[in-house]
C-alpha cells in the first residue's frame, strides 16, 4: 500500500492542477493503469479546484493506493457546505467573480468527482470544513504484473 498527500494553497489558481497532475505520475509510476490514474486525475483536479476557490486555508489531498483500490480523500477547514444535495447539483455554483473571470464555475466539479468514483461520501459541516471521499476500484491492475496492456 502505498500513500502520499499534497497541501493546496488557498486562491492560488494560478497552480490549480499542479497537484492532480503530480497524483496521477505518482500513481502511474507506482503502476496504476492509465484509465484509473485518468479518473484519478479527474477527481484530483476537480477536489484542488475546489480547495482553492472555496476552502479559506486551502487543504489537503491524500491519495492511498493498493492493490484492489485507490483512495482520495480531500479535506479543508473552510466554510463547509450548507445543503450537500444542492452542492452536487449539476450546473450549482457560488464560485466568486474572480474564479468566474477566469473560467471557473460551471457547478460540474462535484457530479464529475461522483461519476468518476465506483464509492463517493461527502461530509460537511458550515464553519467547520468538508471532507470528501472517494474510491476507485482498480480496473487491469494485473497489468503491470503480468506485463499485459491494461
Ligand atoms: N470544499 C468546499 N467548501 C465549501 N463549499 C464547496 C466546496 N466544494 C464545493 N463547494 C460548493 O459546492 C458548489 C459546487 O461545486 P462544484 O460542483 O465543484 O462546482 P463549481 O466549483 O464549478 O462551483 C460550489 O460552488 C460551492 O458552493
Ligand atoms: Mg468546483
Amino acid at each position: 500500500m502505498k500513500q502520499f498527500v499534497h497541501l493546496v494553497k488557498p486562491r492560488d489558481i494560478e497552480h490549480g492542477g499542479i497537484a492532480s497532475a503530480e497524483i496521477k505520475r505518482e500513481l502511474r509510476e507506482w503502476g496504476a493503469s492509465a484509465a484509473d490514474a485518468r479518473r484519478a486525475g479527474i477527481i484530483a483536479f476537480e477536489g484542488e479546484m475546489n480547495l482553492i476557490v472555496y476552502a479559506d486555508h486551502g487543504g489537503t489531498i491524500q491519495v492511498t493506493l493498493s492493490r484492489e483500490w485507490i483512495e482520495i480523500l480531500i479535506a479543508d477547514d473552510g466554510p463547509g457546505i450548507g445543503d450537500i444535495d444542492l452542492a452536487m447539483t449539476p450546473g450549482y455554483s457560488t464560485a466568486p467573480a474572480w474564479a468566474t473571470n477566469l473560467g471557473f464555475g460551471a457547478g460540474m466539479g462535484l457530479p464529475n468527482m461522483q461519476r468518476s468514483s465506483d464509492e463517493f461520501e461527502m461530509h460537511s459541516h458550515v464553519g467547520q470544513g468538508t471532507l470528501i471521499r472517494c474510491r476507485i476500484e482498480r480496473r487491469g491492475h494485473d497489468a503491470a504484473r503480468t506485463g499485459q496492456a491494461p
